[in-house]
């Protein structure tokens, strides 16, 4: 058995549309800081078929929905469809007739059955990256599998698996800062993750707060599908280079204050092409706009160093640095019928306690 830890990541700059549905080829460069916490346990084991089950945080088993289910083995054909990409290169680069045992065994690779055991301490569809954490997850234990077999796949390419089950999952499998690199054109490989700079680089914390635990009718994948049919998306997509540059630098020179500028203005941009695409998607409300609101007085008030930003829900995301932490956490904790999360920096999936003999 293979066990995996990961977690979710918290955009700065964000992934909203994609040029290729299917692939998850994301239509522009984002970044993110990974988190510690919460955690997603994905267990993986040799099994007659490919099979997923999932368990609550209580311990009871979770029902999955048919598209649920359906997700995961599409993931993994994409996976295998890499896969064989890789295997092309093998051959590719050594084309005499000599392949060495190495190149003809890769034409091998491939997941096959396994039964995937999803243990997750974070609620699902409310804008805290559940699925980039059950992802990154998949994809480090996917990767553990095939290093067993004799194929050592680097982080990169492991993050590539990772994007082929939700986008912002290939910035959870290596700790501290990550930027997607969207690439061009249509080749399966052609996004992947990239670190900018390690956990060490920067102690940020994230302060979570969320309003409700209320799981979004749309989600992020069919989100991604209309950003095109919203009249603002050309124009975010023209500034999305700059403010990946203006990002990549405020995280290099630890300048919080331009962090804080890019990243509110990315996150309220994404919102605002969501609310105006056809159908309309309204993932915050009036709960966010007031905590938003709040925290904007707060630390003109008090100078704190703290940051608003949400992805797909209403869940705020109050970024902040060591020194304004505790403020910004005895804020959150008072806001009435909110779930807290107090999370930080965090080192990316790695694998759990393996054992050996798992391939089938
Ligand atoms: O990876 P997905 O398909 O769940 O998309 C995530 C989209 C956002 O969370 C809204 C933004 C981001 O970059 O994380």
């Amino acid at each position: 058995m293979i066990s995996v830890i990961s977690t979710p990541n918290i955009a700065f700059t964000k992934y909203w549309g994609n040029r290729n549905e299917n692939l998850r080829l994301p239509a522009n460069d984002s970044l993110s800081m990974t988190l510690d916490s919460p955690t997603v346990r994905i267990s993986i084991e040799p099994a007659e078929t490919f099979s997923v089950r999932s368990w609550n945080v209580d311990g009871s088993e979770k029902t999955l929905s048919e598209k649920n289910i359906a997700r995961f083995h599409c993931h993994r054909e994409l996976v295998n469809r890499y896969l064989a990409t890789l295997q092309t290169e093998v051959s590719i680069i050594q084309p005499s007739p000599r392949l060495s045992k190495k190149s003809l065994r890769g034409a091998g690779w491939s997941i096959s059955n396994y039964q995937l055991s999803i243990r997750s301490q974070i609620p699902s569809a409310i804008g805290l990256a559940s699925s980039a954490a059950v992802f990154s997850g998949v994809a480090k234990a996917y990767g553990e599998l095939l290093r067993r077999e004799g194929l050592e796949l680097t982080d990169e390419q492991i993050s590539i698996i990772a994007r082929l089950g939700s986008g912002s999952a290939c910035r959870s499998i290596q700790g501290g800062f990550v930027a997607i690199d969207a690439g061009i054109g249509d080749t399966i490989d052609s996004a992947k993750a990239v670190q900018i700079a390690d956990n060490d680089h920067w102690p940020l914390h994230d302060i979570v707060i969320a309003p409700s635990l209320e799981e979004k009718k749309v989600g992020s994948t069919e989100g991604h599908r209309f950003a095109h049919t919203s009249p603002c998306y050309a124009e975010r997509l023209r500034q999305m280079s700059r403010r990946q540059r203006e990002c990549i630098n405020a995280i290099r020179t630890r300048d919080f204050e331009k962090l804080q500028r890019v990243s509110e203005k990315d996150a309220l941009d994404l919102h605002k092409v969501a609310e105006t695409s056809n159908p309309p998607l309204q993932y915050l409300n009036q709960e966010t706009h007031r905590i938003i609101g709040e925290i904007e007085t707060l630390r003109k008030e008090e100078h704190l160093a703290v940051l608003f930003t949400m992805d797909a829900g209403p869940t705020v995301h109050l970024v902040c640095t060591e020194e304004s932490r505790d403020r910004i956490a005895r804020y959150a904790h008072n806001q009435p019928h909110c779930t807290v999360f107090e999370t930080k920096v965090g080192s990316g999936a790695h694998c759990q306690h393996a054992s050996t003999s798992t391939l089938s």
